[in-house]
């Protein structure tokens, strides 16, 4: 279980013993989802897009309403004395903000805010079986992404996972890797924790992130592709068109660049693109090519 591991955890400011890394019961982030994480990968001690991923972290704080009383410089530092002190290289990193518990008002204006930062060894996908195999299978969701005026749906705050939980959830009983959801009007929208691509005659194509998270490794995707000439569009599209797909592939911090070999009872064989996507992902997370920052 994740809470048994051993190792310190950043908690406001001080190095505390995993399993002493507790919050109150009462907690408004607990009770009302109040709070907001990122979730990174480090390899060879170096976490991707740190920056950018603190960044992010501030950006969702404000979009839930509230400020971090850390900057994104101080953040970055615990982070890596996170891996540091743990002797991590190959690590997942997980920053998370919460609300304390103060008052148990829907508001959170009276509540105090927290920050702690946990990491702990993951192996790259890509160093694993699971990297090998010819890709994941999805299952549609019965929940969609909702419209930007339900709530901050850009922002990475936990309150906003659980439908994401409950789609998952289903595909896993049913024996599948994640769900796959469409958005409020009916469109492709993302995986509950990775953005989908899909190639079609040559063209790498993906939704316009107009009502979901727009992920680092998305961009990241973006970039390589831009680099490579690959011809690339953001668009809107319905599953009919993701049916008629030549490759499809997911990215996202955790599941790195993934192909897809199934959606519901749609097959897909994984493609050039996605090979070339996911050796060009691998090159620049170890810092073998020079845009590893
Ligand atoms: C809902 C959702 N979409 C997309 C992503 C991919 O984002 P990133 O590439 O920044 O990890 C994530 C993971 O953070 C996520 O939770």
């Amino acid at each position: 279980m994740l809470g048994d591991e051993k190792g310190k955890i950043w908690i406001d400011g001080q190095m505390v013993e995993w399993a002493d890394a507790k919050i109150h019961v009462l907690s408004h982030t607990l009770h009302y989802g109040s709070g907001v994480f990122e979730g990174e990968r480090a390899y060879r001690g170096k976490i991707f897009r740190m920056q950018e991923h603190h960044e992010r972290l501030h950006a969702s704080a404000k979009m839930t309403g509230f400020d971090l009383p850390y900057t994104v410089e101080e953040i970055n530092k615990a982070a890596e004395e996170v891996l540091k002190i743990n002797g991590l290289t190959e690590a997942y990193v997980r920053p998370v903000a919460w609300h304390g518990a103060e008052s148990l008002s829907v508001a959170s204006l009276a509540n105090s805010v927290h920050v702690a930062i946990a990491a702990w060894k993951w192996a790259s996908y890509f160093d694993t079986k699971e990297g090998a195999a010819p890709g994941i299978r999805l299952m549609w969701s019965d929940y969609v992404r909702p419209a930007p005026n339900v709530g901050p749906v850009f922002a990475k705050a936990n309150g906003q996972y659980i439908s994401g939980m409950l789609g998952k959830n289903k595909a896993m009983k049913a024996g599948y890797d994640d769900a796959l959801m469409l958005d409020y009007r009916g469109y492709v929208a993302e995986c509950t924790g990775a953005n989908i691509f899909m190639v079609k005659g040559g063209v790498l194509i993906t939704p316009i992130a107009d009502c979901f998270l727009n992920g680092i490794t998305r961009k990241t995707v973006i970039e390589m592709a831009h680099e490579r000439g690959i011809p690339f569009m953001e668009k809107h599209f319905y599953p009919d068109e993701l049916a008629h797909a030549d490759e499809v592939f997911i990215a996202g911090t955790a599941v790195e660049v993934q192909p897809i070999a199934e959606i519901g009872t749609q097959k897909y064989t994984t493609g050039p693109i996605t090979r070339r996507m996911i050796e060009a992902y691998t090159k620049r997370v170890n810092g073998e090519d020079r845009k590893n920052a």
